[in-house]
C-alpha cells in the first residue's frame, strides 16, 4: 500500500465515522423529543354576542360546540361530542333534542341521555364576557345544564 492509498482509505474511514456519529446523534435526539400530541386551546373567543342569533343553535364546527342564545335566559354552550365514542351529534330543531348518528343515542334538551348508548349525558361549558367583549368558552370548566351567561 503506498501513501496516496493510506491516505483516501484513512479519509474515506474517518468520513464514515462522521456520519455514523451524525445518525446516532440525530437518533439520540429523537428519542429524546417527546412524542406527543397537542390539543387546541380549551379556552377561546368565539366573537361577539350580536354575531349569534335567537332561536336555533348554531354549530361551531371547528370547536365542536352549540352556542345557544336565549332572550330571556341568555347563552349557554353545549358540547357536540357524544359521550358514548366521540361522533359529533346533530341538533335536531324538530325535536329539540340531539341526536347521535353513530349509534342513535339521543340527548334531551338539557343534553341528558334519553336513549341510549351513551352513558353520560352532554356536557355544558362555561361562557364568560372577556374584556374586550367577546364571548369567551372554556372547554375545561364543565358547568350545570342550567348555567347561562347573560348579555
Ligand atoms: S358515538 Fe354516539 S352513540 Fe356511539
Amino acid at each position: 500500500m503506498n501513501r496516496r492509498t493510506f491516505l483516501n482509505w484513512g479519509t474515506a474511514g474517518i468520513a464514515a465515522l462522521c456520519a455514523g456519529v451524525a445518525v446516532s446523534l440525530a437518533a439520540v435526539v429523537r428519542f429524546l423529543t417527546p412524542s406527543v400530541f397537542y390539543e387546541p386551546p380549551q379556552m377561546f373567543k368565539i366573537g361577539n354576542a350580536a354575531d349569534f342569533s335567537f332561536g336555533p343553535p348554531t354549530f361551531l364546527a371547528e370547536e365542536k360546540i352549540f352556542v345557544f342564545r336565549d332572550r330571556e335566559k341568555g347563552f349557554a354552550i353545549a358540547s357536540a361530542v357524544c359521550t358514548h365514542l366521540g361522533c359529533t351529534v346533530g341538533y335536531f330543531q324538530t325535536d329539540g333534542r340531539f341526536h347521535c348518528p353513530c349509534h342513535g343515542s339521543v340527548f334531551g334538551a338539557d343534553g341528558k341521555v334519553e336513549h341510549g348508548p351513551a352513558p353520560r349525558p352532554l356536557e355544558w361549558f362555561e361562557v364568560t364576557l372577556a374584556r374586550d367583549g367577546q364571548l369567551s368558552v372554556d372547554k375545561d370548566r364543565v358547568v350545570p345544564a342550567a348555567y347561562r351567561l347573560m348579555v
